[in-house]
């Protein structure tokens, strides 16, 4: 594992690596079950460049109980990031996982000259991660999608345009 640091709460993350994929599926799998692949973010992720280097891993006590991923994007000219998936394991929920990998993933984004992050997902959550729709109205995404729910972070404009291959 590299770049490990640990938090208060017991939490260490981790960018992702290729060794990790068998366990990162497998949590997936239990935290969305058989509608994984029919979202519309998958259709993002599917025309998008994967950046494991801004993916983060949440283990505890050695045990992986998160994790989330990102990919570089344009919307209409705009270089982005695509936040998503983020899932954290059912028994492991509610001490605070998910804001922490969310926080680290746009940290990071930021640092490597992204710091526009979009993602699919629900506002009640990730609007105390910082996210909302208020520039999101204009973004396209590749299917069909309850507009509501395209959120952005570090957006100082209106987001506009079909979101596609960097
Ligand atoms: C969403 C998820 C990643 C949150 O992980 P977590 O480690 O529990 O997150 P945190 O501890 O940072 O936040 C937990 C809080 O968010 C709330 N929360 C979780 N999902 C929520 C949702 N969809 N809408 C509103 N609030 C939500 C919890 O009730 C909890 O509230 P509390 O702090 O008042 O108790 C996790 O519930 C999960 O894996 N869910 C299934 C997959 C999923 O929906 N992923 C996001 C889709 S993009």
């Amino acid at each position: 594992m590299s770049q490990a640091s640990p938090s208060p709460s017991g939490v260490t993350l981790v960018a992702e690596t290729p060794d990790l994929d068998l366990k990162i599926e497998a949590l997936l799998d239990h935290a969305f079950g058989p509608g994984r692949f029919t979202k519309v973010s998958e259709r993002v992720r599917e025309i998008a460049s994967f950046r494991p280097d801004l993916s983060y891993c949440a283990f505890v006590e050695g045990r992986l109980v998160g994790v989330v991923r990102q990919y570089e994007i344009r919307i209409g000219d705009q270089p982005a990031i695509f936040l998503g998936p983020l899932a954290v394991m059912a028994d492991a929920r509610k001490f605070g996982t998910g804001g922490l990998l969310v926080a680290r993933a746009c940290e990071a984004a930021a640092a490597s000259g992204h710091p526009v992050v979009l993602l699919v997902g629900d506002e009640p959550y990730f609007s105390r991660l910082g996210f909302s729709s208020a520039q999101t109205r204009g973004v396209v995404l590749p299917g069909p999608v309850d507009q509501r729910r395209v959120l952005s972070r570090g957006a100082q404009s209106p987001l506009i345009g079909l979101v596609q291959a960097i």
